[in-house]
């Protein structure tokens, strides 16, 4: 439990906006419930279409009925407003800081800031220059941070550019770029059953485990994002962020301590120890494809290139697989698989850990079946778990065998959405699940090749059914015959 954080004041641009709406405030909301934020923060709401006070509480209040826990309650609602207070001014001219500025003065709020950019990627760079321009970052007397969404950059090139800009007004210190998976709950159990357990430590190498999948599916589209996802697509809104930050979890070495630097000292080691892929070899590392019309959940849904506002020769992609090697000590060899997509079966989040075969199979009962391997699962969404499986004796006379899965789930834990968690980190000044700069660097290195071989590609991508679990062709990824990808915690 966090307890007695600073004071302070948290801006949120962008107020209006879906993050905004749909994340952060309910994220704060429940935080008020359970006493957990500052006794006198205040919430500042900033954006350009905020009427007054009095409207935005009304569509605040809507909004949070549809998405709190238990139901909005009132004297909570109540108590969460009294933090509340909100600014309408656009973020474009000298005048409009110096009235934020003013407004923070005026109102005598908390001179420990925090700036939560719920903004469109495209302002971050001016807008710091120009908080910067008035003194508002300036740590004199409070302390004064900036939070960015993803992504950060579009590609390794303009992440640095943005880096640049950013140096120029922040020490790093001030700056939170935050990746909302890092803030899940089993996603931090990564770590704890990584390095609070002895028991898989000796098999956590290339001598045991024959591969990893990391997996990340939705059954929705794109929805309303038309016009951000086109020009963004899986590889940059997934894999860059949420899937490489998971498979660094997944493989880097224990760090020395558990504080930020450390940890994060450890995730850009491993980051740097992926083998760049060859610019000529794009095709046997990276597939893409994107969803054509099917059936999600029984109804009928429209192709990517019928949703609204999406060119027609659009070949944007909204599947994208990876194949990925850690050329180090623990992991030479081993291929770790990266997948994700729009419009698929199910929706699931999974690591899945695939251990090499026994040297010998004792218990066949055919020539023609094929022994299983244990596989380790760790469910990230829906199912917050962690099975393992293992092969027992089927009960009876006959030496027949069957996987078995040994689960440790923790579902009814797991009621606290990613942001509470990581909006208290900011607050408290807790770096350990944001990005650092150099981290988010490693990663764009990673996938620059293929988003450039991508580019050169614009008259032709695959396409997969909506509904299905993507296209077949991507198994040609795996290293070996008979692999597939895994979608399931059940055994296979
Ligand atoms: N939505 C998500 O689930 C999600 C998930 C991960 C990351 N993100 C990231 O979070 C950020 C916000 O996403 P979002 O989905 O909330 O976007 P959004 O719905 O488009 O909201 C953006 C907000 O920015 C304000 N804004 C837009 N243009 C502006 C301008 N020129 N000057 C000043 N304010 C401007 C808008 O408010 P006014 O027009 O009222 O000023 C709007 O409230 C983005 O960086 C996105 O990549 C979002």
């Amino acid at each position: 439990m966090k307890q007695l954080l600073d004071n302070c004041t948290f801006v949120i641009f962008g107020a209006t906006g879906n993050l905004a709406r749909t994340k952060l405030m309910p994220a704060l909301y429940h935080l008020c419930m359970d006493d957990l934020l500052p006794k006198d923060i205040t919430i500042l709401g900033v954006a350009r279409s905020i009427a007054d006070r009095d409207e935005w509480l009304t569509e605040l209040r809507s909004d949070l009925k549809g998405c709190v826990r238990d139901g909005l309650d009132e004297a909570v609602f109540k108590r969460f407003c009294s933090h509340l207070d909100c600014l309408r001014t656009g973020l474009r001219t000298t005048e409009d800081y110096q009235q934020l500025s003013d407004y923070i003065e005026k109102k005598n709020f908390s001179k420990n800031i925090a700036f939560y950019f719920s903004l469109p990627p495209s302002l971050y760079a001016a807008v710091v220059a120009s908080l910067s321009g008035i003194g508002l970052l300036k740590q004199e007397q409070g302390w004064r941070r900036v939070v960015v969404e993803k992504p950060f950059g579009s590609d390794l090139e303009t992440a640095k550019n943005l880096q640049r800009h950013f140096e120029r007004c922040l020490e790093e210190s001030q700056i939170y770029r935050i990746d909302h998976y890092l803030g899940k709950e089993t996603v931090q159990n990564v770590q704890v059953f990584r390095f609070a357990n002895l028991l898989l430590e000796p098999l956590w190498n290339r001598n045991y485990i024959d591969h990893v999948q990391i997996s990340h599916a939705e059954t929705i589209g794109i929805g309303s994002r038309s016009v951000y996802y086109d020009g963004i697509g899986a590889l940059r809104d997934m894999i860059q962020s949420h899937l490489l930050q998971l498979l660094s979890l997944v493989a880097m070495e224990p760090p020395v301590s558990m504080q930020a630097e450390d940890l994060r000292d450890e995730k850009v080691k491993l980051l740097r120890s992926i083998s760049a892929i060859p610019k000529g070899s794009v095709s046997s590392h990276a597939f893409r494809a994107q969803y054509a019309a099917g059936d999600v959940d029984e109804k009928m849904v429209k192709g990517y290139l019928q949703e609204e506002n999406i060119p027609q020769d659009s070949v944007c992609e909204t599947y994208a697989a990876l194949k990925l090697y850690i050329n180090n000590w623990r992991w030479r060899g081993v291929p770790f698989y990266l997948r994700t997509g729009k419009r698929m079966k199910e929706k699931h989040s999974m690591i899945a850990i695939c251990f090499r075969q026994t040297p010998k199979q004792f218990f066949r009962t055919s020539q023609l079946e094929q022994f299983k391997p244990n596989w380790l699962l760790i469910g990230i969404q829906p199912d917050a778990s962690l099975r393992m499986e293992l092969t027992v004796k089927k009960p009876g006379l006959e030496m027949q065998t069957k996987v078995i899965s040994l689960d440790a789930s923790f579902n009814d834990d797991v009621s606290r959405d990613a942001y509470e968690g990581l909006l208290l980190d900011v607050m408290e000044g807790d770096h350990s699940l944001f990005l650092r700069s150099d981290e988010v660097e490693e990663s764009w290195k990673i996938i620059d090749p293929v988003l450039r071989s991508w580019a050169s590609q614009q008259d032709y991508i695959r396409t997969y059914d909506s509904g299905s679990w993507g296209p077949e062709e991507s198994l040609r990824l795996f290293e070996k015959e008979g692999q597939r990808w895994r979608s399931s915690l059940e055994p296979e």
